[in-house]
Formats: C-alpha cells, sequence, structure tokens
C-alpha cells in the first residue's frame, strides 16, 4: 500500500504525496475530463477482450462494465466528482470505479497503461471531430450552393489586386467557395482515414506478455486495424497535427470570404447586406452596422493555427516513446475544434442570410474598364491581330476613355476607329458585362450556364 498522502494509484514507492505546485502543473483533470466519454468506451472494450482472453474472469468484466456505465452517467449528469489529485480523467474514473466495485477495479488495467490510454481516447476523440468538422463543412457548403444557385447570372466584379479585372458572376464566385471547402473536407475524411488504427494494447510503449486481441478492441471501438508499432502508437500526435493542418486551412479559407463580406458590406461597396442577427450597432455611431462576426471569423483563423503551431513545438524534438510534454497536446486541440465547428456555424448561417444586391453588382462590375480584356480579345479574333498588338490598342482606348470620363461601351465608333481602323459596331457587343460572362464558357469558366451546371452538379452532390 501506498504511504499517506502518496498517490494512490502509483504511489507505492514514494514517501509522501506531490508538492502543491506539482500537482498544479502536473493535474489534467481539469481539461481531460473531455475525454471522459471516450476513456470510459476505451475501458469498456478493454474490459471485454480481456474477459474474451480469459485475463480476468467474466464476473469482473460485468462489474467493471456495470460500474463504468454507471460512472459515465454520474459524468453526463453533472454529479461527478473530479479530484486533482488524481491527476487525469484515467485515474479519476478507475478511482471511482474502485468505490463503486471494490478491488475487482484493479483488474481493468491489465495489459494497458495510460500511454495507449489516452493515445485512444484522443484519437477516438479527434476522430469525432473529423466527422464534426466534415459535417459542418457539407452544410456551409450547401448555403454557398444556394447562393450560386440564387445569383448565377449576376454580374459583378472579379478583382486582382482587389482592382477590378473581369466581369464574373456572382453565382461563380460562391462555387469558388465551395471547392475550397470540399478540399477541406477532403483533408479531413483523408486524415480521419489514417488516424483510423487503434493504439491500445500497445501499453507502456513495448506491447504485453498477455495474450491480449488488438483487433477486438480495435473492432469494438470503430477502428479499420490495430496499429502496427506499439512505440509509434503511443508517442505520435500526428493524426492531432493533421486535424489542425485541415483546420487552419478550413478557418483560413473562412477567414478570406469573411474579409470578402467585411469589404463587400462597406457603404463604399454595397454589394451584401447582412442580416441584423450578425451586424451589430455602434453605441456612439447611430447610422453604423459593423460586420463583427465576419470580423471575427476573419480572425479565428489566427487562433486555430496557433494551436497547430503549439503542438508542433510541442511535438518537435521529443525523443521516442512517450514524455509528459504530450499532456500538453489536448486543450490546443479542444480549442482549436471549438473554435472551428462554431466558425463553420455561423458561417453557414451568415451565408444563408446573406442579400446580394444585384443592381450595385452590375453597376460595379461595368466601371473600371472591365470588359477591356473582351475588347482585346475581339480584336484578336475579328482583325487577326496578334494578342500583344490587340492589348497595346485596347489600352490606347482605355486611355482615351478615361480622358472622356467615361466607360468604353460609351466611346463612339470614330474614336475607336481613330485609334484602329477596322473596328466596326459589332465591338460594342463585347463590351457589356452580361455578354462578357455569357461568352465565359470555358471549362471552369464564369458563364452563368456553368454556374447553373456546377450548382446543379453540387446540389446533387450534396443530395
Ligand atoms: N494525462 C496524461 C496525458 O495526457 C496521461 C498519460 C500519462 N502517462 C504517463 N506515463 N504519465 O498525457
Amino acid at each position: 500500500m501506498a504511504k499517506a498522502g502518496a498517490n494512490a494509484m502509483w504511489g507505492g514507492r514514494f514517501g509522501r504525496g506531490p508538492d502543491a505546485m506539482m500537482e498544479a502543473i502536473n493535474a489534467s483533470i481539469g481539461f481531460d475530463k473531455r475525454l471522459a466519454r471516450q476513456d470510459i468506451a476505451g475501458s469498456r472494450a478493454h474490459a471485454a477482450m480481456l474477459a474474451a482472453c480469459a485475463i480476468i474472469t467474466e464476473d469482473d468484466a460485468r462489474a467493471i462494465d456495470a460500474g463504468l456505465a454507471q460512472i459515465l452517467s454520474e459524468i453526463e449528469a453533472g454529479g461527478f466528482a473530479f479530484s486533482t489529485a488524481l491527476e487525469d480523467i484515467h485515474m479519476n474514473v478507475e478511482s471511482r470505479l474502485a468505490e463503486i466495485i471494490g478491488p475487482a477495479a484493479g483488474r481493468l488495467h491489465t495489459a494497458r497503461s495510460r500511454n495507449d490510454q489516452v493515445a485512444v481516447d484522443f484519437r477516438l476523440w479527434v476522430r469525432e471531430q473529423c466527422d464534426a468538422a466534415i459535417d459542418g463543412i457539407t452544410a456551409l457548403m450547401g448555403a454557398f450552393v444556394a447562393q450560386a444557385e440564387a445569383g448565377a447570372e449576376w454580374v459583378m466584379p472579379g478583382f486582382t489586386h482587389l482592382q477590378t479585372a473581369q466581369p464574373v458572376t456572382w453565382g461563380h464566385h460562391m462555387l469558388a467557395y465551395v471547392e475550397m471547402l470540399s478540399r477541406d473536407r477532403g483533408r479531413f475524411r483523408d486524415a480521419r482515414a489514417r488516424m483510423n488504427e487503434c493504439p491500445l494494447g500497445a501499453a507502456a510503449l513495448a506491447g504485453t506478455s498477455f495474450p491480449i486481441d488488438r483487433a477486438m478492441t480495435a473492432r469494438a471501438l470503430g477502428f479499420d486495424r490495430p496499429t502496427a508499432n506499439s512505440l509509434d502508437s503511443v508517442s505520435d500526435r500526428d493524426f492531432a497535427l493533421e486535424y489542425l493542418a485541415a483546420a487552419s486551412i478550413c478557418a483560413l479559407h473562412l477567414s478570406r470570404f469573411a474579409e470578402e463580406l467585411v469589404i463587400w458590406s462597406s457603404a463604399q461597396f454595397r454589394f451584401v447586406r447582412l442580416s441584423d442577427g450578425f451586424s451589430t450597432g455602434s453605441s456612439i455611431m447611430p447610422q453604423k452596422r459593423n460586420p463583427d462576426a465576419a470580423e471575427l471569423l476573419r480572425a479565428k483563423v489566427g487562433r486555430i493555427l496557433g494551436a497547430n503551431i503549439a503542438l508542433m513545438t510541442v511535438m518537435k524534438g521529443l525523443a521516442l516513446t512517450y514524455s509528459k510534454d504530450m499532456q500538453e497536446d489536448k486543450e490546443q486541440v479542444f480549442d482549436a475544434a471549438d473554435t472551428l465547428n462554431l466558425s463553420l456555424e455561423v458561417m453557414a448561417a451568415m451565408v444563408r442570410d446573406l442579400r446580394a444586391a444585384p443592381a450595385a453588382l452590375e453597376t460595379a462590375a461595368a466601371s473600371g474598364f472591365s470588359t477591356a480584356t473582351d475588347l482585346a480579345d475581339w480584336l484578336v479574333r475579328e482583325l487577326g491581330l496578334p494578342f500583344r498588338e490587340a492589348h497595346h490598342i485596347t489600352g490606347a482606348l482605355v486611355a482615351e476613355a478615361e480622358a472622356r470620363g467615361c466607360d468604353l461601351p460609351d466611346l463612339p465608333l470614330e474614336t475607336m476607329q481613330a485609334v484602329r481602323p477596322g473596328i466596326t459596331a459589332a465591338v460594342f457587343d463585347v463590351l457589356g458585362v452580361h455578354n462578357s460572362v455569357a461568352s465565359r464558357i470555358s471549362t471552369g469558366g464564369t458563364a452563368p450556364d456553368n454556374v447553373r451546371a456546377e450548382a446543379a452538379r453540387w446540389r446533387a452532390e450534396l443530395g
């Protein structure tokens, strides 16, 4: 037996308990209680396997299972007294199990260690978060597709360098995000598939001499197979890093649309109106509608990427296998997952509520000589000019329009012919923004017909 004050779980060789400060830095129960459900699921699978392999008796396994089920309901009901002295979720659960079922509780930890236990708990948790991200992204994709369907032919300026470049369609812009999000979803799916191996049974680091059945626990917990190397099983957290990397990229994509919403909702643009539900007023300037939710979504990537970098830094240079450094893996991932899930939900709601202003979009699309490329292309097609020369002539026409304070379609034909003889009135067909977008029928182009077909493809895929 451990001496008075020494840790009941591992204090056998200790004369006294830890310093209070040691407890403060060492204990993880304050945050790893979030792994309670996974911890209990792992323990129940382990106990059932131990009995099936005749390592513990059926009676003990039944008592353990019932005790664990009771602990789960106590935790879910909020009535569980977590103890810092018991360090972490694993020992809190095991200690409570001993209170409920007595000495048989001590058999649960046969052929396992907290090292494989925490590895399996955390994998289960991160795996669930991959599923949550996949669902959240799918919902957001649906919201963007609905916007694309509504505005497949609304013309808006396409930007490069945030300068008007060429007219594009609203639907095309919305579907650009659907593509990004679909790759994000793919990253979470890939990460999930890769992490879906069960480390349970690796024990402390070397495996165990007990005749365990790792395939059985793997199956019970929904894993594809057991992990192949015990040292790797307890020492890597790359599954969490992959989750964080995928989350960072996804949050980065959200931040780009968030920034567009901030710009587009400004008085200078007025491309969109954010719903009241996602705007706030100013306490001093009564006219203001601030896009706070969009600004926060723009910022959240900092936090998620911060978690990614923090965990990378924790893991860097750790010699195999487990070191306590790795206890620092959880809080960052918890926070990043909470942040990503909320961000996806908020963004989906904002996109659903978003009201574009097609007239303002079109007015902006028609300004800034946005059809200059159409004009150059026309010169190539109709007059057989090399593109470089056509580009040069178009530049001269733009300068002419600028000097007159008008747009390209407003230039008189004679003025154009003075710059380049041979230009005919047919050129005006390509100078309008609707014709411009309608002509962009190349694969992946912005033409409304393309957008409608792509939106339908996504609609069918998303169901
Ligand atoms: N709380 C620990 C963690 O999160 C559990 C594993 C402890 N293992 C050990 N050998 N001390 O990493």
